[in-house]
């Protein structure tokens, strides 16, 4: 019965779910024919703007929903974006169906995270530019949903994390950027199915493992950028497949075996940087079929061998460097074929052999590097026609042959002088003999070389006095003629006076005005009877030489005899260890040998104290006196910076300006930071200022001088260099004084060395009473910062006080029109008696141009290259004289010119 009583309705439920599936069916097919109907034909395009409008919503409601997830600041930077039609947003594309195809926030000082974009909703979106901002957190693996994307950028942010390895599924992907990030942990082998890839670069993060082989497969690639990472392992050889790749550049990894063969199959490629590796093996012969290669980096690994004669090939060549490495052998004569070379660098290895002749058809090179090498033989290649050298470093070789030949008559010789853009000439320890050619006199010569600023012909075994043409080398900075056989005196220059006595130790007879050096004798005199009688004292002098010295050889060896032996100990020799690092014209000032002349820093050696740090007088063993400034200590996780901070400092070291104080070095150790300076004997403008004793020696034209000389430096800083070196703390604590009252700035670039460690930064906000105002309420930097604090310096300068009380009642309306009636004669140090003739016409100006500097407003500051001409021209502003003249006239001349 059961049985019975259940079929009726079992047999009534059937037809009805077949019924109700049929129906179900029915609308699932009337429903897709309309869909695929609607893009068709118009009476359904109300349906089809519908779904638009839904799509454009849910753009609009991802949009608004990461706008409100990112920092208050961001979110007000975006304040275009309300609303529900994104397309009227700033930065934002739309195609014409209204949907978002490229969305671009590059550098737009956005802070937040990826987290709470939702990726899914932008099934247009071709381009998302999110680079240069202030990105943190991961980057989220369903960044893979937004499928259409052609362009990925999030490089220079503070992402961190694994890349994910999704991005491999982004399959229309043709540029890839992530570089300057903190993305961790390997590149997943799933980016080698990008097939369109075209360009893939990740410098710069703290990638380490492999490079995948995987990334062989990406066909389309032409640039794979992948250095500044801690990528370890060996260059994969599938790499060899990218035929279409440009650009290869691995520097700066921790790559190790060596350089696959492969390499060589890259046919396209023009630029190739494998360098500061851990690369060794063989440099393999097959990239000499790279006949597109501009740009050719292998130094700093270990590599061994050979350089191939094959690299002779590489016709395109213009930059090739192979410098700290362990080659050996010759140099191939074939790389004189490599008629575009600019760069030839290949110091520091093993090398030995003649230096090719046909080197000398390498008439683009500018910089020919050959140093630390075992090269050997004369120098006896054409370099009459290499016109463009900069730099010709051959030094550390045992290259033998007659200086006069290589410089004058010889090969390197008459045309060197067409050279005009020579800086460097270092022929240093090598074995050249002969004398220091006299035609230098001769213009034509090496005394034409106006733009020489470095020559090194130490350690060799040139004999003979130095000619005095060397007045003619302007430029001449730096000048090393030590270990050699040279007598006579030194010509009367400035890179001669200023040298040290280690730029002409162990010679034979060397005099003059350099310190450590005795002073020359009138037996150096060109009167031919002072000659005669010279060679008569000489002999005489020899004789009695010979006799002293029997007499203090006997008595030493008395002496010694006659006591015990005592141990002696050692002066502390220059040892380098890892843990400091220094750079200085000698080499020989050292952390410890700092130590025990400061007796560990001990107050009394102290004789500055600034907001850097201490500063220190240190006398070397040498007798070399320099200021050393002990800067706080640096945390911890600054220590990373420290390749960064080392690289400012040795690009420091290289600026040259006599109004600057020159920066030999830095010592890095755990428990300090030093940074070595020249020593100033004349103390600071601000205790010189204090004193009343020195303010009176201090008169009116080293004062107008002193300014000068600062706003020479100031202009050189900020216009002169590769880029604007900001100082931020001018103040009369920082203008050091020599004994001629010539004015040299200090502390130039330390605030951008300690502002790569933001411990630093709020530490360095300046003097006080010497900051510009802008600074109180933007943290924004610029050169017009320096111009202002140029501005009181000077005012103190003039006023032989801090201008301070003059300063702020300018900035008060009520008081500022009764400071403007000052007569100027009343603001000037009333120490000194008032300006007269020439000299008050420019202490006019000088005030003038302080008053300019300090205007309130940023732009309407002069810039210090216009306050340097100013001084240079000293046009006074005014005819009438000084006691007539009020502040308010000089400040009514309000256009700078
Ligand atoms: C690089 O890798 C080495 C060894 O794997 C590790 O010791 C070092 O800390 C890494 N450096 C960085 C910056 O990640
Ligand atoms: C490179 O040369 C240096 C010094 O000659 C040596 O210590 C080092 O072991 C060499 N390295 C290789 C990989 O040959
Ligand atoms: C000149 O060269 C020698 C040896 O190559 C080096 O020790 C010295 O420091 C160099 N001098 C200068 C001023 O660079």
């Amino acid at each position: 019965m059961a049985s019975l009583s259940k079929k009726p309705l079992f047999n009534q439920f059937i037809p009805s779910l077949v019924f109700f599936l049929l129906i179900i069916i029915i609308l699932q097919l009337v429903s897709s024919s309309t869909a695929y109907v609607s893009s068709i034909t118009s009476p359904f395009v109300y349906t089809n703007g519908m779904a638009k409008a839904v799509e454009e919503r849910k753009e609009a409601e991802a949009l608004l929903k990461w706008k409100t997830s990112l920092h208050i600041k961001s979110q007000s930077l975006l304040s275009s974006w309300v609303g529900s039609n994104p397309c009227n947003w700033v930065r934002i594309n739309c195609d014409k169906s209204g949907s978002i195809t490229h969305l671009n926030l590059s550098t737009y000082d956005l802070r937040g995270t990826l987290q709470n974009l939702n990726f899914q909703s932008f099934s247009n979106l071709l381009s998302l530019d999110l680079s240069s901002n202030s990105l943190y957190g991961t980057i989220p693996s369903n960044i893979s949903n937004i499928f259409k994307l052609s362009v990925l950028d999030l490089s220079n942010n503070q992402f961190t994390g694994f890349i994910p390895s999704s991005l491999g599924n982004l399959s229309n992907l043709n540029i890839l950027y992530l570089s300057k990030n903190q993305l961790f942990g390997f590149i997943p082998p799933s980016l080698g199915n990008l097939s369109n890839l075209n360009i893939l670069c990740i410098a710069e993060n703290p990638l380490s493992g492999f490079i995948p082989q995987e990334l062989g497969m990406l066909s389309s690639l032409n640039y794979l950028d992948l250095p500044l990472n801690n990528l370890t392992g060996a260059i994969p050889a599938s790499l060899g497949n990218l035929s279409n790749l440009l650009y290869l550049s691995l520097f700066k990894n921790q790559l190790s075996s060596s350089i696959p063969q492969e390499l060589g199959m890259l046919s396209s490629l023009s630029s190739l940087s494998l360098d500061s590796n851990n690369l060794t093996g063989t440099i393999p012969a097959s990239l000499g079929n790279l006949s597109n290669l501009v740009t050719l980096f292998l130094y700093e690994n270990q590599l061994s061998g050979s350089i191939p004669q094959e690299l002779g090939m590489l016709s395109s060549l213009s930059s090739f460097d192979l410098s700290s490495n362990n080659l050996t052998g010759v140099i191939p004569t074939s790389l004189g074929n490599l008629m575009s070379l600019t760069l030839l660098s290949l110091f520091m290895n093993q090398l030995s052999g003649f230096i090719p002749s046909s080197l000398g058809n390498l008439t683009k090179l500018a910089n020919f590097e050959l140093f630390l090498n075992q090269l050997s033989g004369p120098i006896h290649f054409e370099v009459n026609n290499l016109t463009q050298l900069k730099s010709l470093e051959l030094s550390d070789n045992q290259l033998t042959g007659h200086l006069p030949e290589i410089v004058c008559h010889g090969r390197i010789s008459p045309k060197l002088g067409e050279a005009t853009q020579l800086h460097v000439l270092d022929l240093s320890s090598n074995h050249l003999d002969g004398e220091i050619p006299k035609e230098l006199d001769i213009p034509q010569q090496l005394g034409d070389l106006k733009t020489l600023e470095r020559l090194n012909l130490s350690h060799n075994v040139l004999s003979g006095s130095i000619p005095s043409t060397f007045d003619q080398m302007l430029s001449l900075i730096s000048i090393d003629l030590s270990y050699n056989q040279l007598e006579g005196p030194l010509p009367n220059t400035k890179a001669f006076r200023e040298a040290p006595i280690e730029a002409f130790r162990n010679n034979k007879g060397l005099c003059g005005n350099a310190t450590g050096l005795k002073a020359c004798s009138s037996a150096i005199s060109h009167n031919h009877h002072a000659k005669k009688r010279n060679k008569v004292m000489k002999l005489i002098l020899i004789l009695s030489g010979i006799v002293f010295l029997i007499f203090i050889v006997v008595g030493i060896t008395l002496f010694v005899c006659l006591r015990k032996k005592e141990i002696k100990i050692k002066p502390k020799e220059a040892d380098y260890q890892n843990m400091f690092a220094i750079w200085s014209y000698d080499g020989k000032m050292v952390y410890e040998n700092i130590i025990d002349a400061t007796e560990d820093f001990d107050d009394k050696h102290c004789i500055a104290v600034g907001g850097y740090g201490n500063v220190y007088k240190v006398e070397l063993p040498t007798g070399q006196v320099v200021a050393v400034k002990k800067l706080h200590p640096l945390l911890e996780d600054s220590v990373v910076n420290l390749k960064a901070f080392t690289s400012e400092i040795r690009s420091l070291t290289e600026i040259r300006h006599r109004n600057i104080v020159k920066l030999h070095g830095f010592c890095s150790h755990s428990r300090h930071l030093l940074l070595v300076y020249e020593f100033l004997e004349g103390g600071s403008l601000e205790i010189i200022l204090k004193n009343d004793e020195l303010a009176l020696d201090f008169d009116w034209v080293k004062r107008v001088n002193v300014v000068k000389g600062v706003a020479s430096a100031l202009s050189y800083m900020h216009h002169n260099c590769s880029y604007p070196i900001i100082h931020r703390d001018i103040s009369s604590k920082n203008v050091l004084l020599d004994s001629e009252y010539e004015a040299h700035v200090s502390d130039f670039g330390t605030a951008r060395i300690m502002s790569s460690d933001t411990s630093y930064w709020t530490l360095f906000a300046g003097t006080f009473g010497y900051t510009a105002p802008e600074h109180a309420y933007t943290m924004a930097v610029s050169e017009k910062c320096d111009v202002y604090s140029f501005g009181v310096v000077t005012l103190e300068v003039v006023m032989g006080r801090h201008p301070g009380d003059l300063i702020s009642s300018f900035l008060s309306p009520s008081f500022a029109s009764l400071s403007y009636d000052v007569l100027l004669e009343d603001i000037l140090d009333q120490r000194l008696a008032h300006p007269t003739n020439q000299v008050e016409g420019k202490v006019i100006l000088v005030l003038k141009i302080a008053l300019a500097c300090l205007h309130t407003n940023p732009q309407s500051r002069p810039t210090m290259r216009q306050v340097s001409q100013k001084l240079s021209n000293w046009k006074s502003p005014f005819t009438k004289p000084l006691h007539m003249i009020t502040l308010r006239e000089l400040i009514d001349l309000d256009n700078f010119n």
